[in-house]
């Protein structure tokens, strides 16, 4: 990661200092191995790194698209550094995952994550486009969050399997399986914006941000008419003001917003388990299974 720019040096110190769950490497590790039977290669290795260095750039810039002063327990980059700074850090991470694959000829494996990437980039336009006009529907939102957040864990599992196994079935098999993990994954990261535990990055302001998330957009289309123009007017004209914002969480909660939510969650995962329940039994395809329950257990 050193580069000539000392500047640039501070910050990826910064940023490697601090990891995440790194969870999508797990993915490909476990992925690949239970296809393979326990084999990895020099592929599989930096598929995991370029995509954990994605991941890390897209979470650099979604701080800036979301205002956002924390990550991973301190500050983001952008609350230290600024705004111009995240983005050229961000496009430069970006840029030093692409060149691993692209300087060791793992075109395939680049294939996975440039489809990846570009339709992340789509989830956040199309996130912004319905934050503007309130008028999302639960259709919408699974498109959403399959694009920002889902199609990289199902590049993942692809890249995994794709890393040992080129053009063989489990490739796209293993791409539906992560994707239905990833919608899972959402799902309780959106869910945890509703509580007050410390998760490492701030907590209430998907709605600040004028973010429609599941539990919300159940308790609209269940709620009477009033009630509907009621929030739907918090969420436009109030979305800075605590007191009303905790109101709206308060309805959202009252209608069952959160259940819904949970009960969508799980049915997610119990999707992604019945694609693994096809595959022989193994110590790698257990792995996957509990990763696949800490998705939604997890706490953060
Ligand atoms: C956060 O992902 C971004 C989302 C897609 C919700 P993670 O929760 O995996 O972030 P880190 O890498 O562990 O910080
Ligand atoms: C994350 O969405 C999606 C990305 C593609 C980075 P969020 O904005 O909900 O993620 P957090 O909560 O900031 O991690
Ligand atoms: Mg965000
Ligand atoms: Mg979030």
């Amino acid at each position: 990661m050193s580069s000539k720019v000392a500047l640039l040096n501070r910050i990826t110190h910064y940023i490697v200092n601090r990891k995440g769950k790194q969870m999508r490497p797990m993915f490909v590790f476990l992925v690949a191995k239970m296809v393979s039977g326990g084999e990895v290669n020099e592929r599989t290795y930096r598929g995991a790194s370029v995509i954990e260095l994605i991941h890390t750039a897209t979470l650099v810039h979604d701080d800036v698209v979301d205002d956002s002063n924390r990550r991973r327990g301190f500050f983001s980059i952008n609350a230290l550094w600024k705004n111009k700074i995240a983005v050229l850090v961000g496009d430069y991470l970006l840029s030093k995952g692409l060149l691993l694959s692209i300087d060791h000829g793992d075109f395939d494996l680049l294939k996975i994550i440039s489809v990846a990437v570009r339709e992340m980039s789509e989830g956040e336009l199309l996130q912004i486009e319905k934050a503007r006009n309130l008028d999302i529907t639960e259709e919408v939102y699974y498109e959403i969050i399959r694009q920002k957040t889902a199609t990289l864990i199902a590049a993942c599992c692809s890249l995994g399997a794709c890393s040992v196994s080129p053009d063989s079935e489990e490739v796209q098999e293993m791409r539906r399986f992560g994707e239905l993990i990833g919608m899972a994954f959402q799902i309780k990261d959106d869910l945890f914006d509703y509580g007050d535990e410390a998760i490492g990055k701030p907590t209430g302001i998907d709605i600040k941000e004028q973010k429609m998330t599941l539990p919300l957009i159940y308790a609209l289309n269940t709620c009477s008419k009033e009630k509907k123009k009621w929030l739907i007017n918090a969420v436009k004209n109030h979305n800075k003001d605590k007191k009303r914002v905790k109101e709206v969480i308060s309805f959202v909660k009252e209608m069952g917003g959160l259940d819904y939510a949970i009960k969508v969650m799980h049915q997610f995962k119990d999707d992604a388990l019945a694609i693994l329940s096809t595959y022989p039994d193994s110590e790698y395809k257990s792995s996957l299974d509990l990763m696949v329950d800490y998705v939604i257990d997890r706490k953060k």
